[in-house]
């Protein structure tokens, strides 16, 4: 509880990429790209690079920093939760976490499609963010992303080759922790 509550502050407090930040989103995403990122919220912004510069760490420690393509993991992370959409900020998020403890059953009911009530789209982003997500990426032809997003929070990697595996485990472990 006290882990949301501090959440809640962060995600409030927020502030968006600074120069340096920038400058690497411009380098690593293309104009489309870096348009679904800034379409994200101020607080999901911050939580993105967040889980870039975790993410950019655990790989360093583990030692595959240099195995696997650094830039694509640095992509997955920045990207990974744009199907939140532009309108989920710190109270729609806190409505989403006590929704889905207290009203689990009516959330997952009316989560399944796009909604003009409030609490339903809430519930639909919650839910289906990473299906949303993959497929905004899909459209701008980022497959191999799109497959990493889309299992971000299931960890289903049963499908995936080796070296994209160990990117989404490093992403929801940075995920995770942010
Ligand atoms: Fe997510
Ligand atoms: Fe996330």
């Amino acid at each position: 509880m006290l882990k949301r509550v501090i959440q809640f502050f962060k995600g409030v407090l927020a502030k968006g990429p600074d120069k340096e930040e920038q400058n690497t989103i411009n380098d690593l995403l293309s104009p489309e790209a870096q348009q679904a990122f800034y379409q994200m919220t101020v607080a999901d912004q911050r939580h993105t690079l967040n889980v870039m510069k975790t993410a950019v760490e655990i790989a360093e420690k583990q030692g595959v920093a240099g195995s696997f393509d650094m830039d694509f993991l640095k992509r997955c992370c920045l990207l990974h939760d744009i199907g939140r959409g532009p309108k989920m900020n710190s109270i729609r998020k806190s409505y989403g976490v006590l929704l889905d403890k207290f009203f689990h059953g009516w959330s997952l009911e009316n989560s399944q499609k796009p909604s003009d009530s409030y609490f339903k789209d809430i519930m639909y982003r919650y839910y289906n963010h990473p299906e949303i997500g993959c497929s905004e990426l899909m459209k701008l032809g980022m497959i191999h992303e799109a497959d990493i997003i889309l299992r971000h929070h299931s960890g289903k990697d049963e499908e995936l080759l080796a070296h994209e595996q160990a990117v989404l485990r490093i992403l929801m472990e940075a995920d995770r922790l942010n």
